[in-house]
């Protein structure tokens, strides 16, 4: 068996896919181009992804009809055409929960860095500007008593929701689907509509999966809905936020500052945001703990050793879009 892995994966995760075959994995230190990729596949009866490689029916065409698995190391899946390579009979793979806690914790990191100015004032010092203790200075918004507005519910939302409430803030979400009873009640949550979610929260924090009914969902008009006070927190896909539309928003103060770890055209970020003292900005981070990361590969490496075995894989994507 052929276990072609775009990018260079923990060891322990090697460990598991020696055991089910051969392995060629990328030497390079970037990801492969869409040639390379499609070069480098050929053959392959499994394929280890990352979430900056795009994998189509061209793609599994150029492996050839043994492929059998792509295991995409994340939980997000927008890069894979998954109805594609279903009707070739290949199965997809993904890494939910390991990463929730780790995600969690960089959105609330960057709620806290924002709302507090902690990059602000970070650039300040390191510029040796002079400063002086006084009850004005640079002075940020408080969480208590404020709303925190999740999009989508899920896992990660949920787990942004239990920082929050250790924090003093009220919880509303919008999302596809109503959440069961026992975790609105754990989390005191409310379901809003979203033009009610984005008139009431004091943070806006996106854990929806990017798709196209969520492409662009903060658009201009999103953020026109949007408190003047309030905050965005963006740690799910870039193109959820249309990035030209939030740099317009901000210099119009019509939100007040935006925490951000994904972009639209990553490794691109819109130039404009990185000039406002009031975003604070991170290269994609949400799952980066060597716990996560290690977890994540190996994950991925189990659901190739099942599938490449003929049992049925830890975390299948579902063409119809649900995660498993
Ligand atoms: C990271 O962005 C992931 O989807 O796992
Ligand atoms: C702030 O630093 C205080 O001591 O109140």
């Amino acid at each position: 068996m052929r276990i072609v892995v775009t990018r260079r994966v923990p060891e322990a995760a090697m460990v598991v896919l020696r055991e089910a075959g051969e392995v060629w994995v990328s030497g390079e230190d970037r990801p492969l181009s869409p040639d390379e990729l499609r070069e480098a596949v050929r053959g392959a009866d499994a394929v280890v992804c990352m979430l900056h490689d795009r994998v189509d029916g061209a793609v599994a065409d150029a492996a050839g009809p043994q492929l059998k698995v792509v295991a995409n190391v994340a939980v997000g899946y927008d890069n894979i055409d998954v109805p594609a390579l279903a009707e070739r009979g290949v199965t997809v793979t993904n890494t939910p929960g390991v990463l929730t806690d780790a995600t969690a914790d960089l959105a609330f990191g960057l709620l806290l860095a924002v709302t507090r100015r902690i990059g602000e004032g970070e650039r300040l010092l390191r510029s040796r500007t002079p400063w002086s203790f006084h009850l004005g200075f640079m002075l940020g918004s408080g969480l208590q008593g404020k709303t925190l507005g999740i999009v989508g519910l899920g896992q990660i939302g949920q787990a942004m929701a239990h920082r929050a409430r250790a924090f003093g803030m009220r919880i509303v979400y919008s999302g596809r689907s109503r959440a069961k009873p026992e975790v609105e009640s754990a989390l005191h949550a409310e379901h809003l509509s979203f033009l009610e979610l984005l008139r009431t929260a004091d943070v806006v924090s996106l854990h929806c999966p990017l798709t196209p009914e969520t492409r662009h969902l903060i658009d201009a008009e999103a953020l026109g809905v949007m408190k003047h006070s309030a905050f965005l927190i963006n740690t799910t896909r870039g193109p959820v936020v249309d990035e030209a539309a939030l740099a317009d928003g901000l210099l119009r103060r019509e939100i007040a500052g935006a925490g951000l770890d994904v972009f639209e055209k990553e490794p691109e970020v819109e130039p404009r945001l990185l000039e406002m003292d009031n975003v604070v900005v991170t290269p994609h981070l949400g799952s980066a703990t060597v716990e996560t990361r290690t977890e994540m590969a190996l994950l991925a490496a189990r659901n190739v050793a099942a599938v490449l075995a003929g049992e049925g894989a830890v975390n299948e994507v579902r063409p119809d879009g649900d995660r498993s």
